[in-house]
């Protein structure tokens, strides 16, 4: 297999809602910083976005938002692939042949699988699209040759399974794919709910306090983090057992690239008031030249359009090769 000649990336984020500081924290922001070191792939995962209750023109608008934000973070058209989903028939094409090798106890050992059909307690609602998300996000990885895939730390598992069908397809059906690698960064990895912070902060809890999303209003911003839970002690610290101060912290931290030292530093003698004011401060600056550039990508749909459509002929003429490959591989070519 001829591989790139710098390590290729592949990643993707679900359009079923606004991004969060999770989000941007957790993945976007790195793809951003390291685009000059992969060659990279980005996707904006639509097809992933079905497999839990959704309406038509929700997707259709989340998924032009999500290509939206995704640009006005920062990810440049002209280093990266970016694209959606479902444009590129390969992704679902590969899938119903992974399913064919993939075990089901594998899937429902999934913890994110798991998680989901616990909270619905009538197995009615719970889609088979749900079970397979996770043969559907290796077939994402896989059809682009990937070896490094970014993200936070709750899709470890996701990618380990990655690894686990791709070395088992080579096995069976010979050397076809690349085994790829999860890479998770040491902070921002798991950002966590302001109001409670034993739970991520994710696009679809209900909690008004949660989650701090890209597109919220400076206002809204500064609710949320002076509203955010901390503990009852005084100094200021990283220690991850105090775990809401811990989180505005690593929040300042990777939003202000200055090191742990030097925050713990600046807030001696300080308090809670204090540190929620600065960060609030920072998250809204920090915001404020994104969601300028989002509100003005989201004026021109026709540009968006025009620069969807690019992308999806950018990665399709990656993909159309190694389907080729898989195709013959399992005998249908
Ligand atoms: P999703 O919104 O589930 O499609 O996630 C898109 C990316 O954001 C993935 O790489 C996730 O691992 C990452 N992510 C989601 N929630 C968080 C969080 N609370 N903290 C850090 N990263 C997150
Ligand atoms: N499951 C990922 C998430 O929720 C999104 C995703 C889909 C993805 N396909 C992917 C991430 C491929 C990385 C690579 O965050």
């Amino acid at each position: 297999m001829s591989l790139p000649a710098r390590p290729r990336t592949f990643s993707g984020i679900k359009p079923t809602g606004v991004a969060h500081l999770g989000n941007y924290l957790g993945a976007m922001k790195r793809w951003v910083d390291e685009q000059d070191e992969y060659d990279n792939i980005y996707c904006v995962v639509d097809l992933h976005g079905m497999t839990e209750p959704f309406d038509p023109a929700e997707l259709r608008r989340e998924t032009r938002g999500m290509f939206a934000t995704l640009l006005a973070v920062g990810l440049d058209p002209d280093r990266c692939v970016l694209f959606a989903q479902s444009h590129v028939h390969e992704h679902a094409e590969l899938c119903w042949i992974l399913n064919c090798i993939t075990p089901v106890g594998w899937l429902e050992r999934m913890t994110q699988f798991k998680d989901k059909s616990r909270k619905q307690s009538d197995r009615e609602r719970i889609s088979a699209g749900l079970l397979d998300y996770p043969v559907l996000m290796a077939a994402d990885i896989i059809l682009y040759d990937a070896h490094v895939v970014p993200v936070g730390e709750d899709q470890k598992q996701h990618v380990e399974l990655t690894r686990d069908i791709a070395a088992r397809f080579n096995r069976v059906f010979g050397d076809t794919f690349v085994v790829p690698e999860p890479r998770i960064q040491e902070a921002g990895a798991r950002i966590m709910g302001l109001d409670d912070p034993t739970r991520k902060m994710s696009k679809s809890d209900d909690a008004p306090n949660r989650s701090i999303f890209i597109t919220d209003e400076p206002d809204a911003i500064r609710r949320k983090i002076a509203r955010a839970a901390t503990d009852s002690r005084r100094e200021i610290r990283f220690d991850p057992e105090r775990a809401g101060l811990f989180n505005l912290l690593t929040i300042l931290q990777v939003i202000t690239n200055d090191s742990n030292d030097a925050i713990e530093r600046r807030y001696e003698g300080k308090g809670y008031g204090d540190l929620k004011r600065d960060l609030a401060d920072a998250v809204v600056a920090h915001l404020a030249p994104i969601q300028e550039r989002y509100r003005s990508l989201m004026a021109n749909p026709d540009d968006l359009d025009r620069e969807m459509a690019r992308g999806a002929e950018r990665a399709a003429a990656i993909a159309r090769p190694v389907m080729a490959r898989v195709r013959k591989a399992v005998g249908l070519a």
